[in-house]
């Protein structure tokens, strides 16, 4: 098995590209036939998104589409700090429009529940969410994710966009921490 260190840690590879651009692709043509029509805004949570936003844009064929971002902090290393730091806001109009948020992976849910609740305090019509990666088992917040490309265990991962303090954000695969 392939594997990589960042810092003090040990990391296998568990998702490789393929099934990571299968799954964007798949999300891609359910996002068409779903949003068709619409005047939608997608809005990616930087930093650990950039990766999937970027090949889910080049694959959903919208063209009423528009791509905004929104950079949050709430991780310390591999755990969560549960609080989420807004550190560059929203500057577009919201008012009235169907929005989708482009998030790398939904933990707890407390990141995705605070960017929900500032989307819709601004007025948008419509807020769905679309997820790359998804943790059920870590979930605790009541929400619904619209799109979700893969389920994943409760385990730490680092790679295409996601890190460990800064590192492993530009591997192509994605990784699991080796418990030692
Ligand atoms: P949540 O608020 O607990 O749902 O965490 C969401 C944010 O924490 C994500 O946007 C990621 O940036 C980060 N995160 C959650 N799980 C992992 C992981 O396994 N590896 C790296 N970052 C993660
Ligand atoms: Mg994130």
């Amino acid at each position: 098995m392939k594997r990589v260190k960042l810092w003090d840690k040990e990391f296998e590879i568990s998702l490789p590209n393929a099934d990571i651009q299968l799954a964007i692709k798949q999300m891609a043509i359910k996002m068409k036939s779903e949003l068709e029509g619409k005047e939608v805004l997608f809005i990616c949570i930087l930093n650990g998104a950039f990766m999937f936003a970027a090949e889910l844009m080049k694959e959903v064929e919208l063209t009423d589409a528009e791509i905004s971002f929104l950079k949050l902090a709430s991780y310390a290393g591999t755990n969560s700090t549960g609080e989420v730091k807004e550190l560059i806001g929203l500057n577009e109009v919201i008012t009235g429009r169907t929005v989708v948020i482009l998030e790398d992976i939904v933990d707890s849910g407390h990141t995705i529940k605070g960017v929900i609740e500032q989307v819709i305090s601004k007025g948008a019509k419509e807020v769905k969410i679309a997820t790359l990666l998804f943790k059920p088992d870590a979930l605790q917040e009541d929400i619904k994710i619209d799109y979700v490309g893969i389920e994943i265990p409760n385990d730490f991962i680092v790679g295409f966009g996601l890190d460990y303090d800064r590192r492993g954000r530009n591997l192509k695969d994605i990784y699991t921490l080796v418990k030692e």
